[in-house]
């Protein structure tokens, strides 16, 4: 090999390797098999021996097996990037005006809204610090992003420097690639291909729609690839603003374009739901031939004012909604049903359909839901689908909603094979072989399992460690799952995570001698393991992956809580109220059906039965249920779920070897030290300057917890007009009383 022909060489194949990671940890589907991408990582690394000297500096060499998106440095967004509620018709629209209003105490009064099209692209931040842009990031959690800053400068919709700006200034909008872009991009891929494919190359893949198109352009590590992908920029929104944009939104969108931002022009102003309602049918009318993808209508509070008071939820604001279109549908044969064992053991079953196209996107899976579904039956056993059944080999119609999980919603008996037979649900698990259960009164069968079934305790893992949880970099659901099942160093469940690299110095297979790894690759995966080892409480408790418990119930719980310990302490103390609960709970159930037999005796007995449940139990009990199932956007069931984890044996063990390797992190006050952080404030009577709703959101917003009932952790009642038992209450245990004005200077004089 001559040295023009050695850099040659090593110029393709570092771009070859490159394609080939990006495609395998990127967006897209994976481009060649694992030895194939070793075979030509050795071939450049024997070149590199032979030539050091043209050794390059982008040489896959120095790339640890790491991903490429890895190589995006992160930004912590200095105001969180939300997203959006749904709506899907005109009854919901006047919902949630109709919230809005009773939230704000506004009466008959009706207020003004902003419509725009919601663009199906990916959300990106653009922060300008004196009018300069310093970086853009992409929405990644919601509160971190990647670094996206060199790639964004590439696109011609972003201004690099604005005039007449305040001096901090977040510009948050949708990136996203053009019908006709798309298109041309793909044509490109092919042709490419045409060539790769004579000179025995493998095929790249092509882009399954313009938003995993502009996603995967945006998303390069080589910003020069960015560049030559004609990415296109909406603004609609704010982060941080060192000043004011303006009043209303409207008008802020019009600040936006006057700094050189392109906006939206359908954009309008809507004076209440029947004009949003005819944005919306405007804007869906146009949307066949506007030459970019929109899945919906963005409805926004148009005064500014309102939209701080009415805040946010966990993750979404209340001042906004997203009205999304209607679901597109395919029709296309039913190949086969699998069933899927998931992290809390329920059976799912999964359609293997024929691919099909859905609305631009190739669908090959779909849900079925559970076994009553497969039937023709909803929950409480009443017909669906006029009770026609789907069986393997039938004519289905898939429908899928935006980026919603497609279901397979019909099918058409005409074309059933002959000697198609029903569908027989399995009772035992296909994993692990366990029974499969399905209590009374639920739809979904699980497997009772539990951590020795591979699929739950895998799935558990994956969830584990997913963006949202742990995120420990270089160990995602694939790694995971190839641990599970290593001879030397399984990880099983989440505490081996961290006893990995003690368990891994005392082994002789030590993971830096394996294949695909190496010492640098196997500390830095150390490495990122011990730094999670620092966690938030929010973070933990969504990882743990308890029923109904997700990212929202895990944050509100530790707001409400605080501490590890804490909600430990109060969800062992409430125990006995929560059986009482559901002991409450079935003898209603089996109440309602003696009343459908119209077996009276058996009717009293349950009636009995329901209210005494709760009656023997302690009072420190029903205190500490309370206060768990009151915490706002916690109920019950989340209440039962919480508690039967931590009451399961192993499962409690499992988390208290997991617990015991971490560091568990508070959650952070909020922005400004607050008078009535920390403290628990009762509001009781009527409130004449707020609604209720509003008193409790914006309490809570400052670190307070609201309780709703007297005790003597109450730190402050604040009581309205008509107030009785609780302010009687209040006055006997001495806690401090004061009225809404009290409450509101308290809370203002900031
Ligand atoms: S407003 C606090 N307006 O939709 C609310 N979002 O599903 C900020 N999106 O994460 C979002 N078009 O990436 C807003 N006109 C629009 C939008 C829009 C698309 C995206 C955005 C957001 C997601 C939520």
């Amino acid at each position: 090999m001559t040295e023009i022909q050695a850099r040659e060489e090593l110029a393709r194949l570092a771009r070859i390797l490159r394609e080939a990671n990006t495609a395998y940890h990127g967006a897209d589907a994976p481009v060649m098999t694992d030895a194939d991408f070793d075979r030509l990582k050795r071939r450049n690394a024997e070149i590199e021996a032979a030539f050091p000297a043209l050794k390059r500096a982008d040489s896959p060499t120095n790339q640890i097996g790491a991903a490429p998106t890895d190589g995006f440095g992160k930004i912590t967004h200095a105001v969180p990037m939300l997203s959006l509620g749904n709506v899907f018709d005109g009854a919901d629209v006047f919902d949630f005006d109709a919230r809005i209003r009773r939230y704000l105490g506004l009466g008959d009064e009706g207020i003004a809204y902003t419509a725009e099209p919601k663009i199906d692209g990916l959300g990106l931040s653009l922060r300008y610090e004196g009018g300069v842009l310093v970086h853009a990031a992409t929405r990644g959690d919601g509160e971190t992003g990647e670094n996206v800053t060199e790639n964004a400068r590439t696109i011609s919709d972003i201004p690099h420097q604005i005039d007449g700006a305040p001096d901090v200034l977040e510009v948050r909008g949708e990136v996203y690639m053009s019908h006709a872009d798309f298109a041309a991009l793909n044509t490109g891929i092919e042709a490419t291909n045409r060539d790769r494919q004579q000179a025995g190359q493998r095929a790249l893949p092509t882009f399954s729609n313009p938003r995993n198109a502009a996603a995967g352009s945006l998303r390069q590590l080589d910003a020069t690839i960015t560049r030559n992908r004609p990415l296109r920029f909406f603004a609609y929104a704010w982060g941080e603003l060192s000043a004011p944009l303006a009043e209303t939104q409207m008008q802020a969108v019009c600040r936006l374009a006057e700094f050189g931002f392109a906006t939206n022009d359908l954009t309008t102003l809507c004076e209440g739901p029947e004009a949003m309602i005819s944005q919306y049918r405007r804007i869906e009318d146009q949307r066949a031939t506007l030459g970019y993808d929109i899945d919906g209508v963005v409805y926004k509070v148009d005064r500014l004012d309102f939209q701080t008071r009415l805040g946010f939820r966990a993750t979404t604001p209340r001042w906004a909604v997203a009205h999304k279109f209607p679901a597109e549908t395919a029709w296309t044969w039913l190949d086969a049903i699998d069933i899927q064992v998931g992290r809390t053991g329920a059976l799912s079953p999964v359609a293997r359909l024929a691919p099909v196209t859905v609305g631009g996107v190739v669908v090959s899976n779909a849900t079925l839901h559970n076994e009553d579904y497969i039937a023709g039956r909803d929950s409480k056993g009443a017909e669906i689908r006029d009770g026609k059944d789907i069986r393997v080999g039938d004519r289905v119609q898939v429908y899928r909603a935006g980026d919603v999980i497609p279901k397979v919603a019909d099918v058409d008996l005409s074309k059933r094979p002959a000697g198609a037979l029903p569908y027989v649900f399995p009772e035992i698990c296909p994993e692990c072989g366990s029974a499969a259960v399905r209590e009374e009164g639920d739809a979904v069968r699980y497997c009772t399992g539990g951590l020795i079934c591979p699929a739950q305790a895998k799935e558990n893992l994956r969830h584990f460690v997913s963006r949202k949880a742990f995120d420990i970099e270089g160990l995602g659901a694939k790694q995971v799952e190839m641990f599970f099942d290593d001879a030397d160093l399984p990880i099983r469940q989440p505490a081996d995570i961290f006893t990995l690299e003690t368990r891994d110095a005392g082994n002789l297979a030590r993971l830096k001698n394996r294949h695909g790894w190496g010492a640098q690759s196997a500390e830095n995966l150390f490495a990122a393991i011990r730094e999670r080892r620092q966690i938030a409480l929010a973070r933990l408790i969504f990882a743990l992956g308890i029923r109904h418990v997700g990212e929202v119930a895990a944050k509100d719980l530790s707001l409400h809580y605080g501490d590890w310990n804490a909600l430990v302490l109060a969800v062992d103390r409430a125990r006995p109220a929560a059986q009482a609960h559901r002991a409450a709970d079935e003898a209603e159930e089996r109440e309602r059906q003696a009343a459908a037999r119209e077996d009276r005796r058996a009717r009293i007995k349950e009636t009995r039965d329901a209210a005494i449940a709760p009656l023997d139990v302690p009072h420190e009990a029903m205190e500490a249920w309370a206060d768990l199932i009151g915490i706002d956007g916690i109920g019950a069931t989340v209440g039962l779920s919480l508690s039967d984890a931590l009451a399961n044996e192993d499962e409690r063990a499992a988390i208290d070897a997991l617990v015991a390797h971490l560091d568990i992190q508070a959650p952070a006050a909020p922005a400004q030290a607050s008078p009535v952080a920390g403290k628990t404030v009762v509001f009781t009577g009527k409130l004449e300057k707020m609604t209720r709703d509003e008193a409790k959101a914006r309490a809570e917003s400052l670190g307070a917890k609201v309780s709703g009932s007297v005790s003597k952790k109450t730190d402050i009642l604040v009581a309205g007009p008509g107030a009785g038992s609780k302010a009687k209450k209040a006055a006997e245990l001495g806690v401090v009383t004061i009225d809404e004005d009290a409450w509101l200077a308290l809370i203002e004089g900031l």
